[in-house]
């Protein structure tokens, strides 16, 4: 497989979400190889709900059943990822005008590091216009239905790990 047809798709993925799952999953009918990639960010390790290779094993159950689509943590810069698993995108997903301002300066940043890497911006579906890993973990303190927001794994996941807390 040629590697012009790889993206990757970055995030915290802290957890994932349907929302997130959607952006992957339409990538990889758009594009010949998606590579997902948690980031491993020294400065935020302590505030995380899961680790690396926990958030790494969510998404890795939940596209198992997509045959183009890889999980890896990364924690160096998104564009040397890129260069180094010949990706020659970056795919996110955008669902309001309030995650422009955000991916607008990500998007320069990364140009002016490496400005042979795409920045591409898909929209969210509506139905998870409104979803984020902050939204859903800030439900499920307070005990929230979160079973149609995340995979299921991911929901029982976070239960567990709230009431440890
Ligand atoms: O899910 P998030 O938290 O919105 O994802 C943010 C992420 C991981 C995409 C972003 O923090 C990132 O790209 N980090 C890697 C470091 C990097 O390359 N930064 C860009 C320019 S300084």
């Amino acid at each position: 497989m040629s590697d012009d047809g790889t993206v990757l798709c970055p995030g915290s993925y802290d957890p994932v979400t349907n929302g997130h799952l959607d952006i992957i999953t339409r990538s990889s009918q758009v594009f010949e190889r998606v590579v997902v990639c948690v980031v491993n960010n020294p400065l935020r390790k302590d505030r995380t709900l899961f680790t690396a290779e926990e958030r790494q094993a969510f998404i890795e159950a939940a596209t198992a059943h997509l045959g183009n689509v890889e999980v890896r943590i990364f924690s160096n810069l998104l564009v040397q990822s890129a260069r180094e698993l010949g990706a020659k995108a970056i795919v996110k997903g955008l669902r309001a005008i309030s995650d422009f301002e955000y991916e607008f300066e990500m998007a320069q940043l990364n140009r002016k590091l490496d400005p042979e890497i795409e920045s591409i911006y898909m929209i969210a579906s509506p139905e998870y216009s409104f979803l984020s890993s902050t939204g859903v973990k800030e439900m499920a303190t307070f005990g929230g239905d979160v079973s149609d927001l995340v995979p299921g794994p991911v929901a029982a996941a976070m239960a567990d790990r709230l009431a440890e807390r």
